[in-house]
């Protein structure tokens, strides 16, 4: 089987789907892989370093994505502006796609996947089971944006997250309020944690306040007898009367709060409006939000994705693609991920398109032109 990697081409992207580590494991394991020259510079992962796995580095993109049986994509494919030529109708038809595909929000490219009978795996449909643990790149990204959502907030911020006691006084600790505590939310109370802030957070899924609280922070919760999460452990919709409840808390909080970073989302899609302009309205000036769901519209009435906005002495923070600001270990981390799926189906020197596998059901958008 021969993989290919070509050099992302979004505006912005630095991440590169393969590093030369993980080269190294499928090279051993007898698949051939040759990645685009330049591919993994952004990263800083220069060529040799592939080279001397074993890899193949490769100029001409029409023909490495021509020749591979499984291409490795970090965005969804898209029209290469330098070739003039979309990257899906340079693969060969029925070759195989993994990356993160978002297929909801990218209708028009699933058509051409199909149109191209590619079997397209999207990593942000596998199902979030324990055997399918290694390969989430969902987790593995969101530890990385809500780690970096904190250090965004503390360089905004006009006052130290963490307590000092100096010769001009003690200063107190920075107050950090995080909505939403699933993989992003938890390494954002983390990274708050280490840098000494109090921490309080709030989730619409009870299960999480153990975990929470493991971290060093205080739980705010709404009680209620309705059900949070669905089987796969993503937050459904909740009633009216929940949400009313949870608008009086998260009012409450945020007006006490000097740091406010929010990552809900409902069935890992949408993002529920949870702070309204009323509520941003009601802060301390200089208080900072960072909306980790400006992707998906934000978290709050106020967020302009991708910009930092400040409104009524507020500095709200819609940052995109915060993965791309760390490559080298979002790569890392991303190409494992990757890696340990490609792997899982390789056996007997072949990939092992299994339809009745749960990961391989829930992964696949298009197969044989469906
Ligand atoms: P996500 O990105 O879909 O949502 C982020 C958080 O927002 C969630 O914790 C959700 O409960 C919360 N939320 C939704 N509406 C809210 C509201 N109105 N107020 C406050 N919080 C709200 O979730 P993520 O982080 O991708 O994962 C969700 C869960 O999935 C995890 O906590 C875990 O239980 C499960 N999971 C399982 C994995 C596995 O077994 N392989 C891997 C990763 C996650």
């Amino acid at each position: 089987m021969k993989i290919a990697v070509v050099k992302e081409i979004e505006a912005g992207e630095r991440r590169v789907a393969l590093v030369p580590e993980s080269c190294k494991r499928l090279v051993q394991g007898g698949i051939q892989v040759t990645v685009e020259s330049g591919a993994g510079d952004p990263a800083f992962f220069p060529d040799d370093l592939y080279r001397q796995t074993g890899a193949g580095v490769e100029s001409d993109v029409p023909g490495l994505l021509a020749s591979a049986d499984l291409v490795l994509k970090v965005q969804p494919p898209a029209f290469n502006s330098t070739l003039k030529r979309h990257e899906v109708e340079m693969m060969r038809e029925g070759a195989m796609l993994l990356g993160t595909l978002l297929p909801a929000r990218h209708p028009d490219m699933v058509a051409k996947l199909a149109a191209r009978k590619i079997s397209a795996f999207a990593t942000d449909q596998i199902p979030r089971i324990s055997r399918a643990q290694s390969m989430d790149t969902l987790s593995s990204m969101a530890n990385i944006a809500g780690y970096k959502a904190v250090l965004i907030a503390a360089n905004e911020l006009p006052r130290y997250f963490p307590m000092l006691m100096t010769a001009a006084g003690t200063v107190f600790p920075a107050r950090v309020f995080v909505i939403g505590a699933g993989v992003a939310g938890l390494q954002a109370i983390a990274t708050a944690r280490r840098l000494g802030a109090t921490v309080e957070a709030t989730d619409t899924r009870p299960v999480v306040k153990e975990q929470v609280e493991s971290l060093g922070a205080r739980f705010a919760g709404v009680e209620t007898a309705e059900s949070a999460e669905d089987t796969s452990g993503y937050a459904t919709e909740l009633s009216t009367d929940f949400y009313r409840k949870q608008a009086d808390l998260i009012a409450e909080r945020c007006a006490a709060a000097d740091v406010v970073i929010t990552t809900a989302l409902i069935g890992g899609i949408k993002a529920p409006k949870l702070i309204t302009a009323d509520m941003v309205r009601a802060m301390k000036p200089g208080s900072v939000i960072v909306d980790l769901a400006a992707e998906a519209g934000g978290n709050c009435e106020l967020t302009q994705s991708g910009k930092t906005v400040v409104e009524h002495g507020i500095a709200i923070c819609g940052p995109l693609n915060l993965p791309a600001q760390m490559p080298w270990h979002a790569s890392t981390l991303y190409s494992r991920n990757l890696t340990s799926f490609v792997l899982a189906f390789w056996k007997d020197g072949r990939f092992h398109l299994d339809l009745e596998d749960e990961i391989i059901r829930g992964a696949l958008v298009t197969h044989q032109g469906r």
